[in-house]
């Protein structure tokens, strides 16, 4: 990245996507899954911070853990389900079981072991050195120092807490199981396309004429607005085009009293109505660098398996104290642009496909990002433009060269 310019080795190079491995995902903060889905004790779910198998857990007396998924003797995982819920680990191959919070029980046939040798003590399974949780969201770092999570987030927070303020009990969760797909391609790719606003309406666009949206939303004359927050994290913030249906929805006698609640709830009428008129990520899509997505009613995670393969995560969440049919209707919508025939996602994968056809030509190695970069608008530590300009891909790729080195 060279002057508001990608290298194509940057989604090719297998040495450069080991080193993203190390210098991103193994240091800085990752979300790994959402205390909903470990709501009791016993329950886990597996999943992984770059390539390593980590498995999330409630203990007994209501402790979250991220342990590696790694037996401590031969290094088999010692878990495969991807949830569950369960007191102990045990490793299929030489039989060791580990309690959820992490540590080895005994060893199988323990007689077989001097205390000389061995102690069981020693032999815990591994652990990510940091876990924490913001709203909800729970995220660890394989780096035992650095910045806290709440400085990891910055301005991404306030998107969070907008997400999640929107829920008529203060909280979602998940529940309503996931999707997931894989592409043959760099987990950039989809890491840059969930904050593009160039592109709904091309490759979009037969969903926004028969949906009713109208191309406006993400049209040269939108009002929204494309930011990068710092630290890597980016927003497109359409709701200066959503607030009027939005507002209207307040008028109505149901809207009140959905304001009613939210203020009293929050104590401050100002900001409850500032987070209806958001409506959630209905308003906004938010990318937490590296690869975390709120959008539409989802949680979605992307885990780069290779230089050129990459899965994806679709989590939509529910809300927290809102009846079925509310929570019914927002798995609707998600399924009509992201479902595996919905009018949106598999046309985003179809850009993939063919990004990664193209990026096979040599001799044209540049991909520029510099739409917009005349009219940024400095902000502090975020930078906006407007919504289809590039401006979330440069702050992306700028948190990407610091972690990577500058040298890039
Ligand atoms: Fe787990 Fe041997 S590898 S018990
Ligand atoms: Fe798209």
């Amino acid at each position: 990245m060279q002057q508001h310019r990608v290298h194509r080795k940057a989604y090719l190079d297998e040495q450069l996507f080991a080193e993203e491995l190390t210098q991103i995902f193994h240091r800085t903060w990752i979300y790994v899954g959402h205390e909903s889905e470990v709501a009791r004790p016993g329950d886990y779910k597996t999943t992984v911070i770059g390539r390593q198998p980590v498995i999330v857990t409630r203990d007994g007396t209501g402790g979250i853990h991220v342990l590696m998924n790694r037996c401590t003797h031969r290094a088999a995982t010692v878990c495969q389900a991807a949830s569950g819920n369960s007191a102990f680990f045990r490793c299929e191959y030489h039989g060791w079981t580990f309690r959820n919070n992490g540590e080895l029980v005994a060893p199988t046939f323990s007689a077989g072991y001097a205390p000389a040798d061995f102690s069981a003590a020693g032999f815990a399974l591994a652990r990510a050195p940091r876990v924490d949780s913001y709203r909800g969201l729970i995220f660890a770092s394989l780096a035992p120092g650095g910045e806290s999570l709440r400085e990891h987030l910055g301005r991404a927070a306030e998107y969070i807490d907008l997400t999640v303020d929107l829920a008529p009990a203060g909280t979602i969760r998940l529940g309503a199981g996931a999707h997931r797909y894989s592409y043959r391609g760099n987990w950039k790719l989809q890491s840059e396309n969930g904050v593009d606003g160039y592109h709904p309406n091309f490759v979009h666009r037969a969903f926004f004429e028969t949906s009713g949206l109208g191309a406006g939303l993400f049209g040269p004359g939108s009002t929204g607005r494309a930011g990068s927050l710092g630290r890597g994290h980016a927003v497109l913030d359409f709701r200066t085009m959503t607030a009027p249906m939005m507002r209207a929805r307040l008028a109505t006698d149901d809207g009140q009293r959905a304001l009613e609640r939210l203020a009293e709830r929050l104590g401050d009428r100002e900001r409850a109505t500032e987070v209806l008129l958001a409506n959630g990520t209905q308003g906004y899509n938010l990318l937490v660098f590296p690869n975390l997505q709120i959008i539409g009613c989802q949680l979605r995670v992307i885990h780069p398996r290779a230089v050129g393969l990459t899965e994806v995560d679709l989590y939509p969440y529910l809300h927290d104290g809102a009846g079925d049919e509310e929570n019914t209707a927002r798995l609707r919508t998600h399924e009509a642009f992201y479902g595996p025939s919905g009018g949106g996602g598999p046309d985003d994968i179809e850009m993939f496909d063919r990004v990664v056809q193209g990026l096979a030509v040599e001799g044209v190695e540049w991909l520029p990002l510099v739409r917009g970069l005349r009219r940024e608008v400095v902000d502090g530590e975020a930078r906006w433009g407007h919504i289809t300009d590039e401006q979330p891909q440069r702050g992306f790729y700028h948190q990407w060269l610091q972690l990577m080195g500058a040298s890039r």
